[in-house]
């Protein structure tokens, strides 16, 4: 039997975090044995918030290098951008319309993002769509994402099913794929608060590219709680987001850690997770950083990985088309 079909896609708005990185991208490289792996990089996704087209232009190259930097093998999966196939767009305009606006208007990230602004953009309202095209162009089984995009996850499989049932059988129905530990890594300021790329306070979060320093000097910084003991448990939320975040570096489960901790202050706790932080990020930032200057061989991988995107998607789309009763060319 073929293998299975993983993708996941990450938006160029920012330097990528430790919480993209434990959520998401780590568990990337390590399913490309089992599966026939697809990761895209999201540039129409991001463009729904301002960009300025310079800072988008890097921020696309280097989340291609940081793909490549944690491992994920260009012979092994595709790697492409999301714009470089515009079937994607295509798909999303038949998916609008079967989706309902109330649905997306009910979105949780839809909510908070127009609550922060004065005037709603479509695309915002639309961004779902857009990635349920990016998952069913693919017949995914599997989406390896973090908590935060569960509500995007059910939308995609009710947009499949709904399709499937006027149309008759065309989209495979994904399941979503997220860690045990870290699906949902809080700001190192604000435990109310994901991790987020975006976070105007830089010290909310810690890059995937920050040097030994940064790191260090961000930890200490990070929030503790009143108690002064150290817990592992939701009336101590910054501990437990420390307790996490440490937990995916280490490899040890939150238990563990606790009892190694047992009895000890925050200082001790930071300065060791501080460490764990750099072993675990510091090859990868190393080899991001010898991988972005290499501007020739990111273009082969996007290049071909359009390539090889493209007869998927392809695929998927005439078989729409023609369901729909759209005249083939
Ligand atoms: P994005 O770019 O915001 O985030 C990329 C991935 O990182 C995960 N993530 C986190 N995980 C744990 N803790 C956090 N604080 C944290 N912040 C982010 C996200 O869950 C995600 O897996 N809509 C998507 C991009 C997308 C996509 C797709 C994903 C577009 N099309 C198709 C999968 C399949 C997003 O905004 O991710």
């Amino acid at each position: 039997m073929d293998k299975k079909i993983v993708y996941s896609g990450i938006q160029p708005s920012g330097t990528l975090t430790i919480g993209n990185y434990i959520g998401a991208l780590r568990n990337f490289p390590t399913l490309q044995e089992e599966y026939n792996c697809i990761y895209c990089i999201v540039d129409m996704h991001a463009v729904t918030a301002p960009q300025e087209p310079k800072v988008l232009r890097q921020h696309t190259l280097d989340i291609l290098a940081l793909y490549l930097a944690v491992g994920i093998d260009p012979e092994k999966s595709i790697l492409y951008i999301q714009s470089h196939v515009p079937q994607h767009v295509e798909l999303a305009w038949l998916l609008n319309t079967i989706t309902g606006v109330g649905q997306l208007q009910r979105m949780t990230q839809f909510k908070d993002k127009s609550q922060r602004s004065n005037e709603i953009l479509a695309g915002i309202l639309n961004y779902p769509v857009l990635m349920a095209s990016d998952i069913l162009l693919y017949q995914t089984d599997l989406v390896p994402v973090g908590d935060d995009q569960k509500q995007h996850i059910e939308l995609t499989r009710d947009l499949a099913q709904r399709f499937n049932s006027r149309y008759s059988e065309t989209f495979k129905i994904p399941d979503m794929m997220a860690p045990k530990v870290g699906a949902r890594i809080m700001s190192l300021q604000d435990p109310e608060k994901k991790m987020s790329k975006s976070d105007e306070d830089v010290n909310a979060f810690i890059s995937m590219v920050d040097d030994d320093a940064t790191i260090r000097r961000k930890v200490k910084r990070a929030v503790t709680d009143s108690e002064g003991v150290i817990r592992y448990s939701d009336s101590q939320k910054a501990i437990k987001n420390l307790i996490d975040i440490y937990a995916s570096f280490s490899g040890k489960n939150p238990e563990e850690i606790v009892k190694a901790y047992d009895g000890q202050g925050y200082g001790i706790l930071k300065e060791e997770l501080a460490e764990v932080i750099i072993q675990g990020m510091g090859p990868i930032r190393d080899d991001f950083l010898e991988i972005r200057k290499d501007k020739e061989y990111l273009e082969k991988v996007y290049r071909e990985g359009a390539e090889k995107a493209s007869y998927f998607a392809n695929k998927t789309l005439r078989k729409v088309y023609r369901k729909m009763g759209f005249i083939p060319r």
